[in-house]
């Protein structure tokens, strides 16, 4: 069996920020390599900071590659200018945090949601672009007659699935969700959630979710890559890496997500402080393991070169040298704390 060939492959992608006054510059994102296939969710995830929405960015072609290839359809769009990339313009579609800054106040519904096709097919007549756009909203569960009104009278679920309808509109084959449902309600984050699931299914379009939310990603993805500082700490399927985490930075971030059960926090909390120590320097060693001056684990091989991804065989990699060392998660947990308040 032939596999289908990736939607997106991104290999070594490494991103920079200048910082100016003779400072070199910051490097948020390093090295970072992954696949989305077709109708797959790939999320991304990580604390503040690591270099999740730059990765979102270099993709969207808002922020340029310092090195490494993005390959839509087979095609390196990293290098490629802003009028290159728009040939990518139907391929390529994103869905941000706030629908509010994203979508103009004074456009309304049918023109935000029709723009995208008006700007990618010119010659569509006005009432083919209007017809398109009352489609859109329809497969977003909105009644197409909202066309006719403005954002500021839509609430945030409403208005994240009028920017759902406005990425869709030109059917892409993949669509970076940054933060897409953080600002929303939790009854409304599911129902966004499921509209996105449900999208997926009916036309095979692939996501990248961007998200610090743990539940909302475990509920969506396919695949998951865990990022710390720019750099890829694990990566696997999503019940992998929720339920099995190798990484003791996946095992430190899944530990600070709350539980609705006060007993199962507390036994989680147990096993976070057996695993993570608290950052005794925040400083990151400029040659190893970023995540080696938080890690219980790490050991002098961890500073002396950054840890390459080891496949671990269950189709997961995970990139600490000393993985093979660490207990499994299970077994922590069956672990008695000794001292300290189990935070
Ligand atoms: N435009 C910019 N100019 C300079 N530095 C930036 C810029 N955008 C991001 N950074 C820096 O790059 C790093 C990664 O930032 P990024 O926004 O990608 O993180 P993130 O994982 O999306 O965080 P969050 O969860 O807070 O959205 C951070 O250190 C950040 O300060
Ligand atoms: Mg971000």
């Amino acid at each position: 069996m032939t596999a289908e060939p990736a939607v997106l492959a991104v290999s070594g992608l490494t991103v920079t920020y200048p910082r100016g006054f003779g400072r070199p510059p910051l490097t948020a994102v390093a090295d970072v390599s992954f696949t989305v296939g077709r109708g797959e969710t790939v999320s991304i995830v990580g604390e503040s900071g690591s270099g999740k929405t730059t990765i979102g960015s270099a993709i969207l072609g808002l922020q340029p590659a310092a090195k490494g290839e993005i390959l839509l359809h087979g095609v390196d769009i990293a290098g490629m200018s802003r009028r290159q990339r728009s040939a990518f313009r139907e391929t390529l579609q994103a869905v941000f945090q706030d629908p509010f800054s994203s979508l103009d106040p004074s456009k309304s519904i049918g023109d935000a949601v029709g723009e995208p096709l008006r700007v990618a097919a010119p010659k569509l007549g006005s009432e083919a672009v209007r017809r398109r756009a009352a489609e859109a909203l329809t497969r977003v569960g909105l009644d197409p007659a909202v066309m006719r009104r403005f954002p500021a009278e839509f609430s945030g679920g409403q208005r994240q699935r009028i920017a759902i309808a406005r990425a869709l509109i030109l059917k892409p084959a993949i669509v970076v969700c940054d933060e897409a449902v953080s600002a929303l309600d939790v009854s409304v984050q599911a129902q966004v959630l499921n509209l996105l699931e449900e999208l997926q299914r009916e036309e095979g379009v692939s996501y990248i979710f961007i998200s610090h939310n743990m539940a909302a990603v475990r509920h969506i993805s396919d695949r998951i890559v865990v990022l710390y500082r720019g750099r890829v700490m694990e990566d696997g399927s999503a019940e992998a890496v929720c339920d099995r985490p190798a990484h003791p930075y996946t095992r430190s971030l899944l530990a600070s997500v709350p539980l609705p059960d006060v007993r199962a926090q507390r036994e989680r909390r147990r096993v976070r402080a057996l695993t993570i120590a608290p950052a005794r320097n925040a400083a990151t060693p400029s040659t190893g393991c970023p995540f080696a001056p938080r890690c219980p684990f790490a050991a002098d091989i961890c500073v002396a070169a950054p840890p390459p991804l080891i496949e671990t065989g269950d189709g997961r990699r995970v990139a600490c040298v000393r993985i093979a060392d660490i207990p499994p998660a299970d077994d922590l947990a069956s672990l008695e704390l000794s001292g300290g308040d189990g935070r």
